[in-house]
């Protein structure tokens, strides 16, 4: 049961601190924000856990409706009392806030085209994550994207799932991952190591692809420190090329990597 997997949590939370995963989706999943043929006109943007204050959900629906203005956004809370008050604060004809856990408080009429569960699958044991992403996703129309990750506390790195719905319902495809950082704090790749989501933290030892990702990574980072890419930025970039030559599915689109974002697809999809 989805229930029993919500559990409660601080909600710490910043002004700011999703803002480079909003840019990310406007940039790479505008047709999934504007989408407005058949059911899609109806769809709603999820965001789960939006904590004490709803900072980040009305940031995402500020950036999200310069590309749709119409756009129905729904913030979803464990604790009752931050729903109540940021519906009592915030919510509009397009803007809801509601009490409720993974298995998210949508009507039937209310499809979900992008849900986003930041920073909120902290505790719990790792191995029911796959039934909260199953959960959270079940909402999604088919080709909805489901995002769930890490960040520090402003959002200077993070790292993020990217889960697409498929066309039979189930497990969400674990399309690739996210990784961003805005430099703030320098940069190597050990860095956004630390910020793993949850399943994928405790499986970075010897003989697990994603030790493999992040051996490849630093070799890559110390080559490019070691022909004077030293900068933070200009070694995040130089390291992100190398390594697309080594490792499968590692994008090189300008945008992210003048952006401090990585995203990894590997072939098979993301390791589990
Ligand atoms: C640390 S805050 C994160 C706030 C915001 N998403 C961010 O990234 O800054 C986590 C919030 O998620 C809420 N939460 C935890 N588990 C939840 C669940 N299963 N469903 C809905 N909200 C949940 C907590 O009550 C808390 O307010």
């Amino acid at each position: 049961m989805a229930e029993e997997l919500d559990t409660r949590t601080r909600g710490r939370t910043a002004r700011g601190r999703l803002r480079a995963l909003d840019a990310y989706l406007c940039q790479f999943e505008a047709g999934l924000l504007t989408r407005d043929d058949g059911p899609w006109a109806r769809a709603v943007f999820v965001d789960v856990g939006f904590g004490e204050h709803p900072w980040t959900t009305l940031e995402s629906a500020t950036a999200f409706r310069a590309l749709s203005p119409e756009l129905s956004i729904v913030g979803v809370e464990l604790e009752a009392e931050r729903a109540v008050a940021a519906a009592r604060d915030h919510a509009d004809a397009r803007t809801h806030f509601r009490e409720g856990g993974f298995a998210l408080p949508l009507s039937p009429d209310e499809p979900a085209r992008l849900v986003r569960a930041m920073n909120l699958l902290r505790q719990g044991p790792p191995e029911r994550i796959p039934e909260a992403h199953r959960a959270m996703s079940r909402h999604l129309l088919p080709g909805g994207l489901l995002v769930e990750g890490s960040s520090d506390t402003d959002g200077a790195v993070l790292v993020a799932h990217l889960l697409r719905r498929t066309p039979d319902a189930g497990t969400p495809a674990r399309e690739g991952l996210l990784f961003h950082t805005d430099f703030s704090r320098g940069f190597a790749p050990l860095l956004l190591r630390d910020w793993l989501p949850r399943d994928l933290r405790r499986r970075v030892r010897p003989g697990e692809p994603i030790h493999a990702f992040f051996q490849a990574w630093e070799a890559a980072w110390k080559a490019a420190r070691a022909e004077g890419h030293t900068q933070p930025p200009d070694a995040f970039a130089e390291s992100v090329l190398r390594l697309a030559r080594m490792t499968q599915g590692v994008s090189t689109d300008a945008w992210l990597l003048t952006r401090g974002c990585l995203r990894w697809s590997p072939p098979g999809g993301t390791p589990a």
